[in-house]
């Protein structure tokens, strides 16, 4: 199929040629025009491997897909804070990609883990945007790197599958701005994505796929964004209206009425013409370049690929405690209990869901073990099942040690409903519980995409989780276990204690269609640590078999305009015996600032790997947005003066070299002054503190400093610190009331204040 021309394709066609263009021809591909020779191009479901329907396509999955490999999903990846492994994933899925002729891979998924209950945080990175912008762009870069669109999803604010057709998610502006928005901005401006997917949900009683100031305003004008939009599948309520808003492409295609639809409104003369052009232009632009990007010769080493995805999984699991059992020795007699261990759970359900022919097990890779098996639990049951749990025990207690392989069930994580609990089923805790009171050695490996209460950490040794870690995930947990591998993953989510702290709790799934996100910019590490809570495991938290040494921290300026930019150096080092990855995580925090602000945020990671005794130099680079809040009062990011907090560290609670740097912002933030102004928000803009002196800075007459000190001893000893406090939140009005001028002459003074 050739190219073309899309400016000459769009003057040549009809209006229903138009209309048609803006479905798309059926459930995967884009419209064609054999007439003008558009060809249709085809797109498949990520995001952790390819599901390419063939035959009659649907959105459940009662097709089966072609075979192929399942990688370790978003919830395992983003542990890896690794964006090489990221670009090197949306390679692997580019080269696939191309040798099935797909034009775009409908991924990744950068939502915020904003409850650990989400059905579908599986297939999400984390609860920080940062860390998923970055993972998400490094994704986008190398997918698209091979002539295969990504197509980010889902734009936005689409954290939970509670109503997921028709809820509204209620949120701030400074939180959409600086929380929900974020990985996007990153996603569109670091990532070049060609693709966005709009969210099925409302932000705000708009719904995504008819929210102009979201697909336009935002995307467009302000973030500079040059592709396409495209529905979630079936995500559109009014076609028309979506048009204006900004939607491109209304996916799946065929849904009766829509052609006629939009064709009648540009015949009444209710939508114009230039709205429907710009969208065909759009889809056409993204027809065009597959088009001409597609590699006809393509091939795809799908064996090749299998042994990558199991070697990105050992780079994502996290080892979450270890007292020093692991790695376990393969001569130990070793107990492998759990029907994990035997069928792993590795990936989630839903439109995600890749067909495997085969997912290895842990089982499977005993090569070399003196190891036992008991399965423990039935994967589907809710509660213990008293025969494998006596089985199991009674293995554990003749071996040295045990390795239970517990988690959620499959039917725990699916698209379409969220979790109720964060707990594992009774039955696998108390298995647990029963195999540690006999086995003083036991390590329990995790699979989940997302936290879990771990009532029974105390009473075990070790706790290794795996998330779902794609088809591999038996080889790389084995690997793991014994030492042929070493942990290098970190939590890209806080564990909380129990469900109850999390800061969405009450919160979640909301009430009816409408869920508020109260909780506002706090969300995962930014509350528990605002907060000064415990968490079972704090956010960037990972173990390692070797150790490293954090030193030299040096910032390359003391102060600095915002125009700045700060580079910031340290040293690591592996102290420890055998090679290893560590994630160097950057915290910035503004201690004193004016606005409420998480007390310190992720502003850069960077993946080394060292051999043992190796130290190398790890550089960050800070720019206007490291600082910088979003200020609703201008309606743009604001970087105020005062001191800032650098704060490297191995977790966000593990933090090993701080460094200080005075920010001297030139920005101000233009204030409307009103009759309900106080003296201290004057007093804050250094250019009207003199002039409130002038006010109220009158000298005292001795007789007046008589009579303060006199009241202030009949009130105790807080009256002074009381009048001063009382001053700086005196309203100008109150000089009025107070006899101190006349109403036209604080209008006088108003006017003043605000030329
Ligand atoms: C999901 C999308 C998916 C699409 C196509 C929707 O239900 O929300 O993530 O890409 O279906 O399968």
């Amino acid at each position: 199929m050739g190219s073309f021309d899309v400016e000459k394709i769009l003057q040549q066609m009809t209006l229903e040629e138009k209309a048609q263009m803006c479905s798309g021809r059926d459930f995967w591909r884009t419209q064609d025009v054999e007439r003008l020779g558009i060809p249709k191009v085809m797109m498949c479901d990520g995001p952790n491997g390819l599901r390419k329907q063939i035959g009659e396509s649907d959105a459940l999955g009662i097709n089966e897909s072609v075979e192929t490999v399942c990688y370790p999903t978003a919830s395992a990846v983003a542990a890896s804070f690794d964006t090489e492994l990221l670009r090197e994933l949306g390679e692997i899925l580019g080269e696939e990609c191309q040798a099935e002729h797909v034009g775009m891979l409908l991924g990744p998924g950068i939502n915020m883990k904003r409850s650990p209950l989400c059905g579908r945080n599986f297939e999400y990175f984390s609860e920080d945007p940062y860390l998923a912008g970055k993972l998400g762009a490094s994704y986008i870069r190398g997918l698209q790197g091979k002539g295969v669109a990504a197509c980010v999803k889902h734009f936005a604010c689409n954290n939970q599958e509670t109503r997921r057709l028709s809820g509204s998610s209620w949120v701030d502006e400074r939180t959409l701005r600086e929380i929900y928005l974020p990985a996007f901005e990153m996603a569109v401006k670091e990532g070049s994505v060609r693709s966005v997917m709009n969210a099925y949900n409302a932000i705000n009683g708009t719904f995504c796929a008819e929210n102009k100031r979201l697909l336009t305003d935002i995307l467009r004008e302000e973030w500079g964004y040059q592709g396409f939009v495209v529905t979630d599948w079936g995500a559109v309520k009014d076609r028309v209206t979506g048009l204006e808003a900004g939607v491109d492409l209304e996916m799946p295609g065929s849904m009766t009425g829509k052609t006629e639809a939009i064709m009648e409104a540009v015949e009444e003369g209710s939508l114009s013409m230039e709205t429907l052009d710009q969208a065909v232009r759009n889809v056409l632009a993204f027809v065009k370049e597959s088009i001409d990007n597609q590699r006809e010769t393509a091939i795809f080493d799908r064996e090749q690929a299998h042994v990558k995805s199991g070697e990105f999984e050992k780079e994502c699991a996290v080892l979450l405690k270890n007292d020093g059992i692991l790695p376990l020795s393969k001569r130990k007699k070793t107990a492998f209990i759990g029907a994990f261990a035997e069928s792993p759970r590795y990936q989630g359900a839903g439109s995600s869901h890749i067909n495997v022919r085969h997912a290895v097990s842990a089982l499977e890779c005993l090569d070399g073990w003196e190891a036992v098996y008991a399965k423990g639990y039935d994967a589907d049951q809710e509660d213990a099942d008293e025969e494998f749990l006596r089985q199991a025990v009674e293995i554990a207690k003749n071996a040295e040690a045990a390795v239970i392989f517990a988690g959620l069930p499959e039917a725990y994580e699916t698209e379409g409903c969220d979790r109720d609990t964060m707990k594992i089923p009774a039955g696998q805790n108390a298995l647990i519980e029963a195999v540690a009171q006999v086995q003083p050695n036991t390590v329990v490996v995790l699979h989940g995409g997302s936290p879990i209460e771990l009532p029974w950490l105390a009473h075990v040794r070790a706790v290794l989780c795996m998330y779902l870690g794609g088809d591999q995930v038996g080889r790389a947990a084995v690997d793991l276990l014994c030492g042929a591998a070493n942990p290098s993953g970190k939590l890209a989510e806080t564990w909380p204690l129990r469900l109850e702290d999390n800061p969405s709790f009450l919160n979640f799934p909301g009430e009816g269609a409408r869920v508020e996100y109260r909780e506002g910019i706090f969300i995962g590490y930014r509350y528990y640590d605002r907060k000064k809570m415990a968490v079972c495991f704090p956010f960037g938290h990972g173990l390692s078999y070797t150790e490293f040494a954090y030193s030299g921290l040096e910032l390359d300026r003391s102060q600095m305009t915002e125009k700045d930019c700060l580079r910031v150096k340290c040293r690591i080092q592996n102290v420890g015996k055998v090679f290893g990855k560590e994630a160097v995580q950057l915290y910035v925090g503004v201690p004193h600032s004016r606005v409420n602000r998480a007390v310190r945020e992720l502003r850069g990671f960077q993946k080394i790997a060292l051999q043992p005794g190796e130290e190398k130099e790890v550089v960050f680079e800070l720019d206007f947005r490291s600082f910088a809040y979003y200020e609703t009062k201008m309606n743009d990011w604001f970087v105020e003066s005062g001191e800032i907090e650098i704060a490297v560290g191995a977790s966000s609670r593990d933090i090993r070299l701080t460094g200080h740097v005075e920010m001297v912002s030139s920005m101000t933030i233009p204030m409307q002054y009103t009759r309900y102004s106080t003296v201290g928000e004057l007093m804050a803009d250094p250019a009207k503190a003199a002039f409130v002196h002038s006010l109220f800075g009158q000298e005292k007459s001795e007789e007046e400093i008589r009579q303060e000190k006199e009241s202030d001893a009949a009130m105790g000893a807080g009256a002074e610190k009381m009048r001063r406090q009382m001053m700086m939140d005196m309203p100008l009005s109150a000089l009025v009331s107070y006899g101190r001028m006349s109403e036209k002459q604080l209008k006088g003074l108003l006017e003043e204040l605000n030329r």
